[in-house]
């Protein structure tokens, strides 16, 4: 018989840092928390570990991967930045934004990770653990969301251990992520583009910038040989089992009901984004009341309205696709 692939699961602390370090220079994956969602880490310059992560996450290997560094400074040895992307950094880092840029001639970030493009995607995260084990480890550390891919992002250890228990090294538990959703992205190669919502709401960076953000095109608009501006947008790509019937405005009686505002009454799993139509905390909720409902056997999930402004933008986003139909 084979011995079970195991995954140990550490307590936040000191020595995660340097036992999670120690594992990513041995070319292994460390799951651990970010302001976000969980990332699931490997040493960005080393090209087999990246093949590795693709693999554990079931990841089509065109997908390019965020590499999460210290500062502005770390960042500025991966990719050029012009002024725009320099405000924006200063302005937001550390923090829920990816900035997507021209990458320099001696990046050290592996092709894999970037997926063979002249861009990457580069964070600075504002999580102790996470800024604990970029500083321990020294180098940048690639980190997609610690999920199977097309699953719901983890925003618990025990979401990551659902999704890769067996399949990943090390799992740093620290508890839930406050913001919720994944972090936005902004392309700054050509003007400035919002490529995905997230964590930072557009009205705080068109605030800063003082003007409008370009929109990325349509994944449908997008030539199938052609790789789409963030693989990621693929219309299906946060799937639960359970269909999503969204802008529910009365919910049946052997559907699961996810509620967002006061009061509402249902005598099948109910879940509440936010009693108080709190957007900041309904972000928090969203995956981890999506991964409950869905774990209720409902056939179907009734989504209750969400406000199309802040990080409402997002979680309308995460809700899209996971209603859209599946099959690539
Ligand atoms: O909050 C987050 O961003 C989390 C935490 C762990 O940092 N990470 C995350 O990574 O959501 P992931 O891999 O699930 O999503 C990264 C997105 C994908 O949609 C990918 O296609 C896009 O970033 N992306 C990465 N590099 C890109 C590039 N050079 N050009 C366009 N899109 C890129
Ligand atoms: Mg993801």
């Amino acid at each position: 018989m084979s011995a079970e692939p195991c995954t140990r699961i550490v307590k936040a602390g000191s020595e995660a840092a340097t036992a999670a370090a120690q594992c990513l220079a041995a070319g292994g994956l460390v799951a651990f928390p970010t302001e976000t969602v969980y990332g699931l880490g490997a040493d960005a310059t080393n090209g087999s570990a990246v093949a590795r992560l693709y693999a554990a996450k079931g990841r089509p290997s065109f997908n390019p991967l965020i590499a999460h560094v210290a500062d502005l400074a770390a960042a500025r040895r991966l990719a050029r930045f012009d002024p725009t992307a320099m405000r924006l950094a200063q302005a937001f880092w550390p923090g829920p934004l990816t900035l997507v840029l021209p990458r320099m001639p001696d990046c050290p970030v592996s092709d894999l990770a970037t997926a063979g493009l002249d861009s990457i995607a580069v964070r600075v995260p504002d999580h102790p653990v996470a800024r604990e084990l970029i500083a321990t480890f020294g180098k940048p550390i690639v980190a997609p969301s610690a999920n199977r891919s097309g699953h719901v992002s983890p925003t618990t250890a025990a979401h990551v251990l659902a999704d890769l228990r067996g399949r990943i090294d090390l799992v740093i538990d620290g508890g839930r992520t406050s913001v919720g959703v994944e972090s936005t992205i902004v392309a700054c190669l050509d003007k400035p583009t919002l490529l995905r919502p997230g964590g930072l709401a557009r009205e705080a960076i068109t605030a800063l910038l003082g003007h409008p953000l370009a929109e990325a095109p349509l994944v449908q608009e997008v030539e199938e040989d052609e790789a789409p501006l963030a693989p990621g947008m693929l219309a299906s790509h946060y799937a639960p089992q359970a269909r999503l019937r969204l802008e529910a405005t009365s919910v049946e009686a052997d559907e699961a009901l996810l509620a967002f505002g006061p009061a509402v009454e249902h005598s099948a799993a109910m879940l509440n984004l936010s009693v108080r139509g709190d957007l900041v905390e309904a972000a928090a909720n969203l995956f981890s009341h999506l991964r409950a409902l869905d774990a209720s056997g409902a056939k179907a999930i009734a989504v209750m309205p969400v406000p199309e402004q802040g990080l409402g933008e997002a979680i309308n986003d995460r809700l899209r696709r996971a209603a859209a139909p599946r099959g690539h």
